[in-house]
């Protein structure tokens, strides 16, 4: 069966190592200036229906530097949103290309998309989940503190699609994590937990900071956002990450956000710039981790012909 990567629940603990190993020596090869062509003659489509820098760039970059293609296919220029069924595009793509990155809203499609297609397809962020994201943001706290597990996780502010995916991952790789938010935006519900870390949701910021190696925030309006918005701001300003609250951990943790920022909103520019940022090396590992995920799902072994297929 051809992996897909849905939610981070479709690696394995183990599989997400060897992910990390393979980000690691791709890292310090481009460091060296030393090629590294695995993807050569390989082409990635990606769809794209919400906006996007680090994914769209990262993923682009990435396939260009492993020696492969990628082809940037906005939502609104392909025959899939005039009409044409998924369940066609995914067999017509699958016969081009030989993986699929898509951003959009609704998970289901790309769920829907992946049971289509006989290549592998990556979730670029939907509504519900960001695990290339989290994945890389896993990979990233590797580098800093030189452990996964254990480490102590403050995620403060809106409880949405990357909060969703931190929750898989701390659970998948025994990381210890803890959601500051309202109670009016709790997770509906959580996502099945497939590892031994710890998940708890609070609506107490400055409880879920206590002893926190990394304090880490995301936008307090995500794209696509329904409802009022204007309501939804003021319930999450006292989760705002700036000084007072940076010096609630009692330690010198690090701050993450997956960016793109709204500084003076969940965190100030003070912070964001500040000494205890790692968020534009959280950035640049995106890169890093996104050739590694693509040199893992491209290159799997038994990968239907689509010739035999139909
Ligand atoms: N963090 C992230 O996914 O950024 P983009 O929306 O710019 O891709
Ligand atoms: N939660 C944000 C993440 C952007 C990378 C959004 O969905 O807009």
């Amino acid at each position: 069966m051809k992996k897909d990567l849905l939610t981070i629940n479709d690696f394995s603990r183990e599989e997400i190592l060897e992910l990390f190993e393979k980000s690691g020596n791709l890292k310090e090869k481009r460091e060296k200036g030393i090629e590294h062509l695995s993807l050569k003659g390989k082409s990635l489509g990606m769809i794209f229906n919400k906006h996007s820098t680090r994914t769209r760039i990262s993923f682009e970059v990435g396939m260009y530097e492993l020696g492969g293609q990628a082809l940037f296919l906005t939502g609104d220029q392909l025959q899939l949103n005039r009409g044409e069924t998924l369940k066609d595009s995914a067999q017509v793509l699958s016969r081009y290309l030989n993986g699929i990155l898509i951003r959009t809203h609704d998970h289901q499609e790309v769920a829907d998309l992946a049971e289509h297609a006989t290549i592998p397809v990556i979730n670029g962020l939907t509504d519900l989940n960001h695990p290339v994201q989290i994945l890389a943001d896993i990979f990233t706290i590797k580098e800093k503190l030189g452990k996964i597990e254990n480490v102590k996780i403050a995620y403060v502010g809106d409880a949405n699609n990357v909060a969703y995916s931190w929750m898989t991952g701390a659970s998948l790789m025994g990381m210890d994590l803890k959601i500051a938010c309202p109670s009016e935006f709790k997770p509906a519900s959580l996502p099945p937990l497939n590892g031994n870390g710890k998940v708890e949701i609070t609506e107490d910021p400055y409880q879920a900071v206590k002893d926190a190696d990394i304090i880490y925030t995301d936008v307090w309006i995500s794209m696509g956002d329904k409802g009022d918005l204007d309501k939804k701001e003021k319930l999450l300003t006292p989760y705002q990450i700036n000084r007072k609250l940076l010096e609630a951990t009692g330690k010198s943790s690090l701050v993450m956000h997956c960016l793109p920022a709204h500084r003076g909103m969940e965190i100030t520019s003070e912070v964001l710039d500040g000494k205890s940022s790692i968020v534009f090396d959280q950035a640049e590992n995106r890169l890093h981790v996104q050739k590694a995920i693509l040199e893992t799902l491209l290159l799997q072994r038994n990968l239907r012909r689509d010739s035999s297929y139909f």
